[in-house]
């Protein structure tokens, strides 16, 4: 009874997911990154269609190396993704990787159980600045990335929050390097950055567009495009308000309008599914940290999130949309955008009070609440971790419902092992 339920499990997954085993042949031949390591076209074929990285015919073998050079190897059971389970998946687990997260009011499902939105921001895998030469795609192997993978599967996270999967303007090695032009080889570490969730069984949530100006770019990049000068770097830019005419100009939002539509568009050369149709991609948010007043240039307006969650909707229905405004402007009518179905605010420091209020407002609106990013390592003065992680707990489970028992949260932020396994890459150098 078992197996057949595993079986027809399996049959489902190959019907929904393109590519038979010639194609990913093909794929193999194009793609010598994937054979150089060892991934074997059957293997690829049981990643897209199969179980992913549990026991299975052929057997799984972490991807990587894992010896090196006789010390420090990962030990292939706490890196290896444990998402279903040390032995066979269930069925259910299976279907999950294929079913898209869905919300019913204040709380989010995946093939009708509660899904709990939990997990790391992981912000390089598109694009990283903490390697040399700086930036540079993550590896050339993919084993950071797979790795990363792995350790939010063994954490037992369901999410991940990728900036650099989304955000990507004005270098050499960004997807849009200068205005409507999109640079296929900046596509390859984000095709596969998404090949890995998939495998893992872990979804994603993307931003497309920062706030600042770091080295990924971001909403200034498409001010400087229309001829509006400015100057800095982060968030310390001249003049402090030149960033309204990212919502205020209309040939401005047409091109990131464009942009959102090429990218939106995109096939996954890996997986041959567009991004707007992929299941491992939960929901896309309008923004990183958008518009933060302390900065000068007000909140973003709610029109804007209004089209451009309207838009985004319109060419994935099945996702979700995140409201990327950095807090709660209630006075402003944000909360009063139909097309958005996830607030969120970010903690630095860790504020108890700023995350139950925004928690009510969310819940008075009927949508779903996340604290997108908060200070894990206490680089800020803030209540003690255990008392923040059980009062987010208990905000989750006494706020009116009965479904959700833990806030959705995403903490700030996850590194793993170099390409060499044995140093830990540090977020500038901390
Ligand atoms: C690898 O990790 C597993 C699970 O934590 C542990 O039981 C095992 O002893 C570890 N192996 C090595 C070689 O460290
Ligand atoms: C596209 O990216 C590659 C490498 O990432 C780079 O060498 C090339 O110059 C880029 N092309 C454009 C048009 O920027
Ligand atoms: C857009 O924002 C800029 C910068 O704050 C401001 O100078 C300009 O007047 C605004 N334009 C419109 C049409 O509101
Ligand atoms: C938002 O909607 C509420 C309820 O319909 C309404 O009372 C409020 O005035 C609206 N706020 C704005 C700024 O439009």
């Amino acid at each position: 009874m078992l197996l057949s339920l595993v079986l027809l499990g399996l049959s489902l997954l190959s019907l929904a997911i393109p590519g038979d085993l010639e194609h990913v042949e093909r794929l193999i031949e194009r793609l010598p990154v994937l054979s150089d390591h060892g991934i074997t076209a059957r293997q690829l074929h049981g990643y897209l269609s199969g179980p992913g990285p549990f026991p299975q015919n052929p057997s799984w073998e972490p991807p990587y190396p894992t010896t090196f050079d006789g010390y420090c190897a990962p030990n292939a059971s706490q890196t290896v993704g444990t998402f279903a389970g040390p032995t066979w998946p269930s069925v259910t687990d299976l279907l999950k990787r294929n079913e898209f997260v869905t919300r019913q009011g204040t709380q989010l499902e995946l093939l009708g159980e509660p899904f709990r939105m939990v997990g790391p921001c992981v912000y390089w895998m598109g694009l990283d600045e903490n390697v040399i030469p700086d930036p540079s795609y993550p590896s050339k192997t993919r084993a950071r990335v797979l790795e990363i993978m792995g350790i939010v599967s063994a954490m037992r996270g369901t999410t991940i929050r990728a900036h650099t999967l989304g955000i990507s303007f004005g270098n050499a090695l960004s997807v849009e390097p200068t205005p409507g032009v999109y640079n296929q080889t900046a596509y390859e570490a984000i095709d596969f950055a998404i090949l890995a969730a998939r495998i893992y069984g872990i979804k994603l949530m993307i931003p497309l567009v920062d706030n600042y100006n770091w080295y990924h770019g971001g909403k200034y990049q498409f001010i400087g495009w229309n001829g509006i000068e400015w100057s800095g770097t982060g968030a310390a830019i001249t003049p402090p308000d030149v960033g309204a005419y990212f919502y205020n100009t209309t040939a401005i939002v047409d091109m990131f309008e464009a942009y959102i539509t090429e990218h939106l568009n995109h096939v996954n050369q890996f997986t041959g599914i567009a991004y707007k149709d992929d299941p491992t991609i939960m929901a896309w948010e309008t923004g990183n940290e958008l518009s933060a007043v302390i900065y000068n240039d007000g909140p973003a307006p709610p029109e804007w999130t209004a089209e451009i969650c309207g838009l985004i909707k319109s060419l994935a229905p099945n996702h979700l949309c995140v409201d990327g405004t950095y807090g709660f402007y209630p006075e402003t009518g944000q909360l009063n955008v139909t097309e958005v179905d996830i607030f969120s605010d970010h903690f630095y420091p860790r504020d108890i009070a700023r995350m139950q209020a925004g928690y009510a407002l969310t819940q008075a609106a009927d949508r779903v609440y996340l604290a997108g990013e908060w200070d894990w390592c206490g680089a800020f003065s803030s209540f003690r971790l255990c008392i923040w992680l059980t009062v987010a707990r208990r905000t989750g489970q006494y706020g009116g419902d009965t479904i959700q028992d833990w806030l959705y949260s995403l903490f700030w932020s996850l590194f793993g092992h170099d390409d060499k396994c044995c140093l830990y890459v540090e977020h500038n150098g901390k």
